[in-house]
């Protein structure tokens, strides 16, 4: 479908994150060379970067089959036994949020990256044993929001570590023109700019957003999108100058009204603005934090003089004490 089409299937056609695509690209080939499966890859980074993308074009490189599942989607050892003994030689395994992977599901993984082996407990009590069943040779990829969240026995076992890194315009520029092409849309150089730009460094963000711009395009103008299309376009969907979406500015807004301008924890702040702890965490502070607008201090988070500015509010500082 459309979706799964403008995720690039190539390495050479993914744009940004060079370093990582380097280093693959030679782990890739090397592995190739060798006949062998690539050592298991850890992907880490905010969500929307493209670590799922990667996962299938690593997949792709090395001419192996993927399957796809998620730390919490595995519940119980004997899910995870199923899916390993039905692998291929050298297939990819992919598991998203592999942070959520309980700890007995998480035990018996580590002989199998480390062993390609089972270690199956057969009955119970002191006649229990264990018997060890051999599996294919495969590639694990774990994909995290946060890398130190894994516990350091499961994350030592990764062979190749790659943190994704927001985008910056220029490529986020390409993704948006080429996202065009696909969807079959006219764009010009400085439409795609202001979907770029306001697109908080993130692919899906910005493919999320160009489809939007164009359905307006469609029924507000001709169909064909500028920089003035892109923008009231933008400004219909509340997304600011900064790209900054209504959550975005609710918890600038709140943590500077309700706790002025913080340190505020993140439990507090959850329940404030009602919602998920996880979603503020890994969803909306990584982009605050980048673009300067928010701190982690280790009392909680605090606004900075430029997130106060964002939001038109003015942090004012009385002897060692901000109000
Ligand atoms: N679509 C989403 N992410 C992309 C990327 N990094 N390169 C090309 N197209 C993309």
């Amino acid at each position: 479908d459309l979706e799964l089409s403008l995720r690039p299937q190539r390495l050479v056609q993914y744009i940004g994150q060079n370093k990582v695509k380097e280093v693959l690209g030679i782990f890739i080939e090397s592995a190739k060379m060798r006949n062998q499966p690539l050592d298991h890859v850890l992907l880490s980074g905010p969500p929307g970067l493209g670590k799922t993308t990667l996962a299938n074009i690593i997949s792709n490189e090395m001419g192996v089959n993927i399957r796809v599942t998620s730390g919490p989607a595995i519940e119980r050892p004997g899910d995870l036994a199923a899916i390993l003994t039905n692998l291929n030689e050298n297939d990819v395994l992919f598991i998203d949020e592999i942070h959520r992977l309980n700890k007995t599901v998480e035990e018996i993984m580590y002989p199998a990256l480390e062993d390609y082996a089972l270690d199956i407990i057969i009955g119970k009590g002191p006649s229990a044993r264990s018997i060890r069943l051999d599996l294919p040779k495969f590639t694990l990829i774990g994909a995290t929001t946060r890398s130190g969240m894994l516990a350091s026995p499961l994350r030592d076992r990764f062979g190749v570590m790659c943190t994704l890194d927001f985008y910056n315009a220029d490529d986020l520029k390409e993704i948006v023109l080429r996202s065009a092409g696909i969807i079959n849309v006219e764009i010009n150089d400085s439409g795609a700019e202001e979907i770029a730009r306001r697109s908080r460094g993130t692919p899906r963000i910005a493919n999320r957003l160009l489809k939007r711009v164009r359905d307006y395009a469609i029924v507000k103008c001709n169909g064909k999108i500028d920089l003035k299309t892109a923008d009231s376009a933008l400004k219909m969907l509340e997304i600011d100058e900064m790209g900054l979406d209504k959550l975005d500015r609710r918890i600038l807004n709140t943590i500077i009204e309700y706790y002025r301008g913080g340190p505020v924890g993140l439990d507090t702040l959850a329940a404030s603005i009602g919602e998920e702890k996880v979603t503020i965490e890994d969803v909306y502070e990584p982009y605050l934090l980048q673009i300067g607008y928010l701190n982690r201090t280790p009392r909680g988070r605090v606004v900075t003089e430029m997130g106060y500015r964002h939001v038109n509010k003015v942090k004012k500082n009385i002897g060692q004490m901000t109000i």
